[in-house]
């Protein structure tokens, strides 16, 4: 039963992306709802804390987006945040996603999830497909330096262990990769597997601010790696990948090989970082998937600044709004932006999307990148 759930999840969203990029179709495949900006920790690179938190939506406003949302044909939500749970009505929310037949993803620091209750682990157990575990190290002094909340390493462990107790086992975990934790990877796979979790993905610390609407931390290039750390970290990868498969571990570790020394060794460099680091790519986030922030704005990705609010025919002003479909013209035409020139979202994007880009990624992406001229 599990794997026809998984497969049919799998199609929905192949389909709908498919569909949005060739067919034209005009549905966002993918939704991704900031529903607060609160947080209980203050990890090293996210400025959250500085953000506004008075305009934050009702639960009545989040749920007509959802309703309308999934009245339009979307299939696939993520609430992320800030920290997701640390919204009162987050269960409530979580629910009618669920009644909406909406596929809920939730990205979490994890610290708030051994306290829940039966009723809502339950709730979690059916409605939610996925939750992603933010963890950046097994050590325990370096996690709780990089998440800022002392206990955090503690704590999502914890938090694994009662989701695991109360039948759910969909958690993975996602590692932030900055020159705190670069020379300690290996451990975060012997702690997923020790966790009995069979997934983990690696991301580099980026330095655009994560909420547009304020300015970046000031200090954020400190945690980035530099010069010959490049190097030994593009080493021990190849340790890793032999050791996730001893493991019998999914991660991203083969991809992210591939880019990651370009992505630190351009990520400040003035020349475009896009071009310089994969002309390949093509970012199709704004024209497939719809963000809307804490504030119900319309954003169209989450590093470019809204685009005017989403509240009300949030997808019709996804599919409408001028500015947005001139942002998506100029992408179509790779021209990216300056907030682009952080962003490692593409390759996200990309390795999400791996046909288009795993075995023979430059001939691949070439067909892709014809395709969406031809169209
Ligand atoms: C913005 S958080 C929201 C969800 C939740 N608060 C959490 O930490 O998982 C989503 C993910 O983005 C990661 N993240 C935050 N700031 C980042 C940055 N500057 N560079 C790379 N990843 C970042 C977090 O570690 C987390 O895994
Ligand atoms: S990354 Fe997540 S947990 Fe860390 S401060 Fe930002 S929103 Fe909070
Ligand atoms: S590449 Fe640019 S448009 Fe695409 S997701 Fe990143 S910041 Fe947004």
């Amino acid at each position: 039963m599990g794997f026809i759930k998984d497969a049919y999840t799998i199609f929905r969203i192949g389909a709908r992306t498919v569909s949005n990029t060739y067919l034209k179709s005009s549905r966002p495949s993918h939704v991704s709802i900031a529903v607060t900006n609160r947080c209980n920790s203050r990890c090293i690179y996210c400025e959250t804390y500085l953000c506004d938190f008075s305009k934050e939506l009702t639960t009545q406003q989040m749920i007509s987006i959802i309703d309308e949302i999934s009245r339009d044909g979307s299939c696939y939500i993520t609430l992320t945040g800030g920290e997701p749970f640390m919204r009162q009505d987050i269960f409530d929310i979580i629910k009618h996603c669920y009644k909406r037949n909406l596929i809920v993803n939730i990205p979490t620091n994890g610290l708030k999830i051994h306290n829940f209750n039966a009723g809502q682990i339950n709730t979690i157990v059916k409605c939610v497909r996925n939750i992603q575990l933010s963890i950046d190290s097994a050590d325990t002094k370096e996690n709780d330096f990089i998440r800022g909340v002392d206990g955090s390493l503690d704590l999502a462990i914890q938090g694994v262990k009662r989701l695991k107790d109360g039948g759910f086992d969909k958690i993975g975990i996602l590692t932030v990769i900055s020159r705190y934790n670069y020379k300690k990877l290996k451990g975060l796979l012997y702690l997923t597997r020790d966790l009995g979790l069979k997934r983990i993905r690696f991301q580099p610390v980026g330095i655009n601010s994560n909420y547009p609407s304020i300015a970046p931390l000031k200090d954020k290039r400190e945690v980035l790696i530099r010069g010959k750390q490049i190097d030994e970290l593009r080493d021990t990868l190849s340790e890793y990948i032999r050791l996730e498969n001893r493991l019998g571990l999914t991660t991203n570790l083969k991809f992210l090989k591939t880019w990651i020394g370009p992505y630190f060794k351009f990520i400040e460099s003035e020349k475009f970082f896009m071009k310089e680091v994969n002309r390949c790519f093509r970012c199709i986030y704004p024209a497939t998937a719809l963000f809307i922030d804490s504030n119900g704005r319309l954003q169209p990705c989450q590093f470019l600044n809204n685009v005017g609010s989403g509240l009300k025919e949030v997808v019709y002003n996804w599919r409408h709004n001028k500015k947005l479909n001139e942002i998506r013209k100029s992408l179509k035409k790779g021209n990216f932006f300056q907030e682009c020139r952080r962003c490692m979202c593409t390759f996200e994007f990309s390795s999400t999307y791996q046909p288009f880009s795993k075995s023979q990624p430059p001939l691949l992406i070439s067909k892709v990148r014809q395709k969406i001229k031809d169209s």
